[in-house]
């Protein structure tokens, strides 16, 4: 299973990527709002897409950035517009009525498509007949309702081998470490972390405690 960020946020990944095992990031408005207002700024256009720019640069593989439009035909425009940014952008598209129509219209023209909001199998079904190249269930926000993000993605990853469909399956809206363990056993292609799951992914208090030993002991040979 790949690992992707699921921020806008620069610094924290460029810090991810440094370790050598980052695959990829998802963006969302929220996100990309976010990265803008903790620093105070309101973009212009330009600025959005440089960013997203850099961000592709820092990454080196796929980076969702989402529509804001609601209607196909100005998603349509839109997700043209973003794909143009930089070859490594996928166009994120909300997976509604108009969702469905954009997704079969850009991925007509090669660009590849992450369907995103997707909370049942039938969604995902849908995503995938209209040429998404992914789809996006939210684990976490299922969890939410009181109902299970973990058997959502059973069931997606499930009806997707069993349909041989050709998308790949991005666990989202992951809020612990168990999420990302659960994901990965149950077959997902891509799990898409915040920057606080990826840092506690590496953390253990018996590695901590085991580093503090090994370098003490070695202190009192060491030549
Ligand atoms: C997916 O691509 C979304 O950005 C995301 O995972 C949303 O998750 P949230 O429930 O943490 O907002």
């Amino acid at each position: 299973m790949e690992l992707y960020l699921d921020t806008a946020n620069l610094e924290e990944i460029r810090e991810i990527a440094a370790w050598g095992v980052l695959s990829g990031v998802t963006t969302n408005p929220t996100l990309l709002a976010k990265a803008f207002l903790d620093r105070g700024v309101k973009p212009t256009g330009e600025d959005l897409r440089a960013h997203l720019r850099a961000i592709c640069e820092a990454v080196g593989g796929p980076v969702s950035a989402e529509v804001t439009a609601l209607e196909a035909p100005a998603m349509v425009e839109e997700g043209r517009r973003l794909a143009a940014i930089h070859p490594h952008i996928v166009v994120k598209l909300p997976t509604t009525e108009e969702g469905l129509k954009a997704c079969k219209a850009l991925s007509f023209e090669g660009i590849r498509v992450n369907m995103t909001l997707i909370f049942s199998a039938n969604q995902a079904l849908l995503a995938a007949r209209a040429g998404a190249a992914y789809v996006s269930p939210f684990l976490g926000r299922v969890d939410d309702i009181s109902w299970d993000g973990g058997e959502l993605l059973r069931e997606i990853v499930e009806m997707i081998a069993v349909q041989d469909l050709p998308v790949k399956v991005i666990a989202a809206s992951i809020r612990h470490p168990r999420h990302v363990t659960e994901a990965a056993l149950l077959g997902a292609d891509i799990a898409t972390l915040p920057h606080a799951v990826f840092k506690a992914l590496l953390k253990h208090p018996l590695t901590d405690i085991g580093l503090k030993r090994f370098t003490e002991d070695w202190e009192k040979v060491k030549p």
